[in-house]
């Protein structure tokens, strides 16, 4: 080789070995001490060994840190492409400047234009202050990329130290976001700024802590122990999901039994004798699922319905179910929203959709009207009308009201529909309906005459699936032992479901 080559790339190696090291060391300086992981150390646990490659490592602004506070590329997650990108935050605390913010928008073209999922990892104070209104604009055009990103490709968002101001925005723009506990923050307005405002005192943590964006606000999707048990997460999310929205999930061989097992006798006597006796709905949902797997979505988050992503037969798809263990598994306006956007997901992405009913209705109550639950869950109806991926059903208790429609009914366009013995499909229960209808008669009556009566009304008016399978809306009375035998074949009898979708330009879901 020439002597010329030689030293240029001798130079260019050592650039690149000084930007980094030095980068790193800084980096580790200010992360550790604090428990925390530098940006390259975050990569480097999220992405196969050696795969990562990175843009821009020698992006400045002016006599700025070299990288700018911002470590971006590509990789591969068990073999599988992917764009990343993370805040350091030993550079102007991570927050996001001109050559920073240009890198980021860099990578997130580089994850449309080659259909690849988009992981960010966030520790930052979002715009940085110095570079005024150009870190706000490369935030507003980081907007716009996760909004055409949107339903395109997968968009993972890792909150790992603090998200603060506008800057939220970006993450939440993403499908899915991960906290640590103890670690991750992410507020509009910091304790500071509130106490001015308006006088309240609150801590950082009570404010938008960990804990509280996954389990009261519902920002976040997945509530982490440390960031290793984050990254974990983000790999295992990665290997249900497609690359994007033209590509199929990644599929294994289908090596289910193809008999009854004893796990699924099981679910012959999962449901209890007394119609509001609680059980849990993820001991059905594991003895259905490929090796009882399930990696749940926003379980921390109104917990009376169940979101999960799982393989059937070997194939992703997408679990919706009501929990009758916490609050009878009525729907509220929590439950409405992170299913109708789970759902939405899982119809982006050509997720099929398996629902399990056990569902006594839309919750009443004067803090729910109030709060919107007619706007706010009609998001379930549409998303689930909207959705044209293969939709298979499982009535297995009761199925009331609006609770029956919504829960991927025949009528909203499911495709096969099934329903145990145990189903109780009507319009409200068999007490509601000896209220509304035997009213005056009972009123006629008192003490232990109107007593038996009732019981006896009760009795008459018990709710089964019959009526429903009579009229074709339950395509099939199952014995429970038979729901993972009959699901998969119902999910692998609809691989060729293609449907028509009317030409416009987009819906206007009631958000
Ligand atoms: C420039 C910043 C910065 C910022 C932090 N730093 N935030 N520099 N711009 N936005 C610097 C600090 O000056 C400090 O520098 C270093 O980063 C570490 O910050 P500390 O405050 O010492 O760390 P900590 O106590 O852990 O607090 C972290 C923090 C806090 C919670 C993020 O720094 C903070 O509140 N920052 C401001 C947040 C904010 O208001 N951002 C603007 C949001 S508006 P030295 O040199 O001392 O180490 C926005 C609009 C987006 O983002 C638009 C979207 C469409």
């Amino acid at each position: 080789m020439a002597d010329r080559t030689r030293e240029l790339i001798d130079d260019l190696l050592l650039r690149r070995e000084e930007a980094v090291r030095l980068a790193e060391k800084r980096a580790a300086e200010r992360q550790h001490p604090k428990g925390k992981l530098t940006a390259r150390e975050r990569i480097a646990l999220l992405t196969d060994p050696g795969s990562f490659v990175e843009i821009d490592e020698f992006a400045r602004h002016g006599s700025g840190a070299t990288g700018d506070g911002l470590v971006a590329g590509h990789a591969t997650v068990d073999g599988r492409p992917i764009c990343v990108h993370a805040q350091d935050f030993s550079v102007f605390g991570g927050s996001l400047g001109e050559a920073s913010g240009a890198k980021v928008n860099k990578v997130m073209d580089l994850a449309i234009r080659t259909g690849v999922p988009v992981v960010g990892i966030n520790d930052g104070g979002g715009a940085r202050i110095q570079e005024g209104v150009t870190s706000l604009a490369r935030y507003a055009e980081l907007a716009v990329r996760h909004t055409n990103a949107s339903g395109v490709i997968p968009q993972i968002s890792l909150i790992l130290g603090p998200c603060a101001g506008g800057a939220v925005y970006a993450p939440a723009l993403t499908d899915f976001t991960v906290v640590v506990d103890k670690l991750s923050q992410m507020v509009v307005t910091g304790p500071d700024v509130l106490r001015a405002a308006t006088g309240e005192e609150i801590t950082l943590d009570d404010l938008g802590g960990a804990r509280v964006n996954a389990t009261v606000s519902g920002n976040a999707h997945y509530l982490a122990d440390d960031e290793p048990d984050a990254i974990d997460w983000v790999k295992t999310l990665l290997g249900y999901l497609p690359a994007n929205n033209r590509d199929g999930a990644p599929e294994y061989d289908d090596d289910t039994a193809p008999e009854v097992t004893a796990s699924d006798l099981e679910l012959n006597r999962i449901v209890p004798d007394g119609a509001n006796q609680g059980y849990d709905m993820i001991d059905v949902l594991t003895r259905v699922v490929d090796d009882g797997d399930l990696l749940q979505v926003h379980g921390a988050f109104a917990p009376n319905m169940i979101c999960a992503f799982a393989r059937v037969g070997g194939r992703s798809v997408g679990v919706v179910a009501n929990q009758p263990r916490f609050g009878a598994g009525a729907i509220d306006i929590d439950a409405s929203e992170k299913a109708a956007r789970f759902v939405r997901f899982c119809d982006a992405f050509n997720l099929p959709l398996l629902t399990f009913a056990d569902v006594p209705g839309y919750l009443p109550g004067l803090d729910q009207e109030r709060g919107g639950i007619i706007r706010r869950g009609a998001k379930l109806i549409y998303a689930y009308a909207e959705a044209t991926v293969p939709k298979v059903t499982v009535v297995v208790r009761k199925a009331y009201g609006g609770g029956y429609a919504v829960m991927g009914s025949k009528h909203l366009g499911a495709d096969v529909n099934l329903a145990w013995p145990t189903a109780r499909i009507a319009v409200v229960g068999p007490e509601g309906t000896v209220q509304v209808l035997h009213r005056r008669e009972l009123a006629a009556l008192s003490g232990a005459e109107r007593a038996a009566r009732e019981r006896e009304l009760i009795a008459q008016h018990q709710d089964s699936p019959y009526p429903a399978a009579e009229r074709g809306y339950v395509d099939s009375v199952i014995e429970p032992a038979r729901t993972r035998l009959a699901v998969t074949a119902a999910l692998r009898a609809l691989r060729g479901k293609t449907s028509p979708v009317p030409a416009r330009k987009h819906g206007n879901i009631p958000l």
